[in-house]
């Protein structure tokens, strides 16, 4: 490949890699030789991992807690010197209709897939500017491409991720840091079963995996950006790429339209306990 770069000996951090594409982002480049720092929340899953693949370091870290990611970063720069690349990964889905939502799943969606991700860019940055050289992936989705009820939340944070990551690449690739991002289609995690309310119990083995394509597939995405000389945007699988057509008219009224019929269908579809929730949640001294 022209210009192809090794991953060999490159310090790379992968967040969220205590399953799903994390884990195997980080199993393949520490196969490649690259000195992977990973991190998540699920300590036993992540002890796994490490005995599994002896090369990768693991730190249990909650990407949402602000003294969390900056003991995070600042551990990998003190042990390593550098770090060369960062692919934010981590991220939650939350499936159902807006109206539905708690804010602390608003909160929960927009902190980890957003304000993390923008934060520990913002704090390896400065080392990769100072070395003239760096690697930002992000993972998005196609979600960042058209907006896909119910899961708008979820696709309003990956909008974000792609607007992020095409201003920033803006700022600093004259400088020698490169931003990538890629947008997977459904792939073979958890995450869609997490997105609906399921919780892995610590430690145990990936289950409730949805159809979608291979996780290795992903893994392969980033690695590819990894060794590229300039920024790259890619879909897994490239074909997804087409998605973007949706946003003109008129497949975007088509889109308006079924979208549409979905979301009154699942609207009508939910338990109606409406109004005895109603009733219940008011405070004593309501008005009545
Ligand atoms: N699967 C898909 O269909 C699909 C499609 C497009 C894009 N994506 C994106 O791909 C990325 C990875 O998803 P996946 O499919 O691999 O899902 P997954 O199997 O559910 O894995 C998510 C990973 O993120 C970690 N994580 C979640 N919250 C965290 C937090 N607060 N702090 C640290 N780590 C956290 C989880 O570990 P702990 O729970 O141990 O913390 C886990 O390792 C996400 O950004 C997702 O939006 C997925």
């Amino acid at each position: 490949m022209i210009g192809s770069r090794s991953v060999e000996e490159r310090v790379v951090i992968v967040t969220g890699a205590s399953g799903g594409i994390g884990r195997m982002t980080a199993i393949r480049l520490a196969e490649r030789g690259a000195r992977v720092v990973a991190c998540a929340r699920d300590a036993a899953r992540l002890r796994r991992l490490a005995i599994e693949v002896p090369g990768i370091e693991v730190r249990r870290c909650d990407v949402r807690s602000p003294a969390e990611r900056a003991a995070f970063v600042d551990g990998a720069l003190a042990r390593h010197g550098r770090v060369d690349a960062l692919v934010n990964n981590a991220g939650v889905g939350w499936e159902g209709l807006v109206e539905d939502m708690e804010y602390a799943d608003v909160e929960r969606l927009v902190t980890t897939n957003v304000t993390a991700l923008i934060d520990l860019t913002r704090l390896v940055l400065p080392s990769m500017i100072e070395a003239g050289s760096g690697d930002i992936v992000m993972v998005s989705s196609i979600s960042a491409f058209v907006s896909t009820p119910p899961q708008t939340v979820y696709s309003a944070t990956k909008f974000a991720v792609d607007g992020f990551a095409e201003g920033l690449r803006r700022e600093v690739w004259r400088r020698g840091v490169r931003v990538h991002t890629i947008n997977p289609g459904p792939v073979r995690t958890e995450w869609l079963a997490r997105s609906r309310g399921w919780e892995p119990p610590a430690g145990s083995p990936e289950a409730n995996l949805a159809a979608g394509v291979p996780v290795a597939w992903v893994a392969a995405a980033v690695e590819r950006s990894l060794a590229r000389p300039w920024p790259r945007s890619a879909s897994v699988p490239r074909i997804l790429g087409l998605v973007r057509l949706l946003t003109l008219p008129p497949l975007r009224h088509v889109v308006d339209v079924v979208t549409g019929y979905t979301s009154v269908t699942l609207a009508s579809a939910r338990p109606s306990d409406d109004t005895e929730r109603t009733l219940e949640s008011l405070p004593e001294s309501s008005p009545q």
